[in-house]
């Protein structure tokens, strides 16, 4: 039988301090499996309720189903975090959920309620607390999942949909670290357009920039800048997060106008510069030209966190900017109170975090 959320409890536990036995030390962001998902059907029309745990797994998909014949899905990120206190928090789930409700009505699903995602993500959490990373050495993310699994042949919403959560522990996003990026700007491909789905979570909005940017790494970037499909002038984000940039003390970010993902950390990182420090924050169309003059620049997103660019390479042009030895660097300060709003270092004035145990 498939265990309910009560039925956990520390005989699952195992390793030092009731922690997974893994080196904790060596995480990145590869898929660690985990003990449980959380996993709920619903058909179409109906509303989503009473999910289950089950042992992590592989899942049964019907050939036609929605997901892999029209790519009917939508996906979210968030991160659950060991405290030194002993607190295993999440921060900012309803961000999530409210992004996952909007993704869903522009696909054509239906979606989980705001409570029930964080009741989901809370269960999921707690069931896979002991990969959950001791404090300082990295958290556990958790990938919700919305996807159309009924079989349809004609294009249509599925006749049934599945809502899933599962979770990895993870570290660093990029191999650099919390190092300083070196992006290359995007001249062929476009990452969105006007009208389409670049200011939702859809699954769809990755597999075309594997092209771009593995071309990059290739080439020694860490990853790719996108401009906007209509006159390529502007900046717009970089295949797995947001971008900012400051220049004298004034920090600008593309605006979320449909083509732009609007991120949980940019919209937190924005709201840290404007309350906690009192920063002039802009967001704007920035010309590709004005970026190469930034004074800093940076990338958020959750899985990657708040990472400076050391360098941006636009056609035959190299730019970099002073990172590491910046200790008035704006990105630094952001990364840092972020981070210890999370961490429990600085209060939650906001009710950011949102406890699981
Ligand atoms: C996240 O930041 O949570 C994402 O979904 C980005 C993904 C490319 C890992």
């Amino acid at each position: 039988m498939a265990p309910t959320s009560s039925s956990f409890s520390s005989s699952h536990t195992n390793g030092e301090h009731g922690y997974a036995e893994i080196d904790w030390d060596s995480l990145g962001f590869g898929l660690t499996p985990t003990d449980y998902m959380y996993m709920l059907k619903c058909s179409k029309n109906e509303e989503f309720t009473n999910g289950k745990l089950i042992p992590y797994g592989n899942i049964e998909l019907s050939p036609a189903a929605a997901v892999l014949n029209y790519g009917q899905g939508i996906f979210e990120g968030l991160k659950a975090t060991r405290r030194k206190d002993g607190k295993m928090v999440l921060f900012r789930p309803n961000e999530n959920a409210l992004r996952m409700i909007k993704g869903a009505e522009r696909m054509c699903m239906p979606s989980p309620t705001v409570e029930h995602f964080i009741d989901a993500a809370k269960q999921t959490a707690r069931a896979n607390k002991r990969w959950i990373p001791p404090p300082g050495k990295g958290s556990l993310y958790l990938r919700p999942l919305l996807i159309g699994t009924g079989p349809i042949l004609g294009l249509a919403p599925a006749p049934e949909y599945t809502f899933l959560i599962y979770a990895s522990p993870v570290r660093a996003y990029f191999k650099e670290g919390g190092t300083a990026l070196n992006l290359v700007v995007e001249n062929e491909f476009d990452r969105a357009s006007r009208g389409g789905v670049g200011g939702v979570k859809s699954i769809t909005n990755y597999a075309p920039v594997l092209n771009a940017m593995t071309r990059a790494k290739k080439k020694g970037f860490s990853d790719v800048i996108y401009l906007d499909s209509i006159t390529g002038k502007y900046i717009e984000e970089v295949s797995t997060c947001n971008i900012f940039m400051v220049k004298d003390k004034i920090i600008s970010t593309p605006p979320t106008k449909g083509t732009i993902l609007p991120g949980v950390t940019r919209k937190s990182i924005i709201e840290i510069a404007r309350e906690y420090y009192g920063f002039k924050v802009e967001e704007r169309q920035i010309e590709i030209e004005e970026l190469m003059k930034a004074d800093e620049a940076f990338c958020t997103g959750t899985a990657v966190a708040v990472v400076p660019i050391g360098s941006i390479t636009y056609q035959d042009t190299r730019v970099e900017y002073q990172t590491t030895d910046n200790n008035d660097s704006v990105c630094k300060k952001l990364c840092s109170t972020y981070a210890a709003i999370q961490n429990g270092e600085i209060e939650d004035k906001k009710g950011w975090i949102v406890e699981i145990n």
